[in-house]
């Protein structure tokens, strides 16, 4: 539960807005590389932290993330010709570089400086992991870019998708933190029929496969949920029995603000859902998987972008509110828990059913959200300190993004989940890929 002001400023994110302004503190994806496949390919609408901007690959291939707005009479960029390195408004010409600075005026005199005079407003990006990312915050504060294990390798090694999230932020994000769901909302019947582990045999010490892990969190449905802070936010551990007397646990690892590792088999470990918010009401999901031990063949990459990318000419996805995701009862009686097909679609049907921004004031959480308040308060201590001129957390030169991993694993009764995996600073413990 969440005051209303809380809840608020948690949720708030525009310009001049307390979470906006930490927001604008940290590197955040501002859309996919292949959104803009080539030099001079058409600009692209983005709309992130409540403003509206328009992102462009110019003829050298560099990309440039500029206001919607031209600053002459405001006229929408979107519509701009893509030439000879800048973007140029059709409404009267002006043309403006990756920068921001006007380089052409053709509707002035040409004795006239007016152009050195007037710029857009443009933001710093970097394109790393298939995203462009951008900085929004003041130049002289800004932070060295997150390199995560995913951002640092040869693009064949990953997929990256993006999917529009009809509610807040904080929403999503909330539900890439509630470890305790996947029991419930992510269950099919089929689930309670675990196959002997081909690599270990079953329920054995180790990393299990993705069957016996969905076996195994279908298994024990009230798992304990504890949470520990580290250097770059926090991890979470959800701890289940398994029926030889283990623990079963997945870690997923929260990168403040708004990163999480989420632990999903076969690649379990550096793959990563980024929540960007666009504005209050919405927000955008990257996905990223990561194979550390191949590229990525062709055909399973237009698959997962396939699923991951089901939208309407429109850019609206397919299975959404005014369509009740497609929901089946007859499924949800015989095969699946929730009746709704696939794992991104129950997610987004249960966390935008809440409301655009749900009412905190009247939820009751239990034992298992731990995790989950614990988000809460880092944040809002962080906006409010920022407010008192403090900086923001969680950005300390010495953290090794690079390393975090989510994890799931079996380990023996008396042993304590915190010493599993990794975390910042700390070297990758011995992974294999299993499936
Ligand atoms: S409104 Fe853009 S050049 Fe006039
Ligand atoms: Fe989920």
């Amino acid at each position: 539960m969440l005051s209303f002001e809380d809840n608020e400023m948690m949720c708030r994110v525009g310009p001049g807005t307390p979470m906006g302004e930490l927001l604008r503190r940290y590197w955040h994806p501002a859309l996919l590389s292949r959104e803009t496949p080539e030099p001079d390919c058409p600009p692209v609408r983005v709309k992130l932290l409540g403003e509206e901007l328009v992102a462009f690959r110019d003829t050298d291939g560099n990309i440039g993330l500029i206001d919607n707005y031209c600053p002459h009479r405001r006229a929408s960029m979107f519509f701009g010709r893509n030439e000879e390195c800048g973007l140029r408004c059709v409404y009267h010409g002006w043309k403006f570089d990756l920068e921001g600075n006007c380089v052409d005026m053709p509707s002035e005199p040409a004795e006239s400086n007016f152009k050195d005079k007037v710029k857009i407003t443009a933001y710093p990006v970097k394109e790393a992991g298939g995203m462009v990312w951008a900085y929004m915050g003041p130049q002289d504060v800004m932070p060295r870019f997150t390199d995560f294990s995913f951002t640092n390798v040869d693009p064949e090694y990953i997929v990256a998708t993006k999917t529009p999230v009809y509610c807040n932020y904080i929403q999503s994000i909330e539900g890439n933190i509630d470890t305790s769901h996947i029991s419930y909302l992510h269950r099919n019947l089929a689930d309670f029929q675990p196959e002997a582990d081909p690599k270990d045999g079953t329920d054995v010490l180790g990393y299990p496969s993705g069957k016996m892990s969905t076996f195994l969190r279908s298994n024990d449905r009230v798992p304990k949920v504890e949470t520990q802070a580290t250097s770059y936010g926090f991890r979470e551990g959800g701890i289940r029995q398994t029926p030889n007397g283990h623990q079963f646990i997945r870690i997923n690892c929260h990168v403040f603000p708004v990163t999480t590792f989420v632990s999903f088999l076969p690649w379990q470990n550096r793959g990563a859902l980024i929540i960007v918010p666009s504005d209050d009401d919405s927000c955008m999901r990257y996905s990223v998987f990561q194979n550390p031990e191949a590229p990525i063949p062709e055909e399973s990459r237009q698959a997962m972008i396939a699923n991951n990318e089901r939208r309407d000419e429109n850019g609206l996805r397919l299975m959404n509110k005014s369509n009740d995701y497609l929901l089946d009862r007859e499924a949800q009686r015989t095969t699946s828990y929730s009746g709704i097909a696939g794992v991104g679609e129950q997610d987004y049907a249960v966390t935008e059913s809440m409301g655009t921004i749900g009412d905190r004031t009247r939820e009751h959480l239990g034992t298992t959200d731990d995790s989950i308040i614990h988000l809460r308060k880092i944040l809002l201590k962080a906006a409010r300190d920022l407010q008192d001129g403090k900086p923001p957390p969680f950005q300390d030169e010495g953290i090794d993004f690079d390393q975090i991993r989510s994890e799931e694993i079996i380990i023996a009764s008396s042993e304590d989940w915190k010493n599993s995996g990794t975390y910042a600073g700390e070297s990758e413990a011995a992974h294999s890929l299993v499936s």
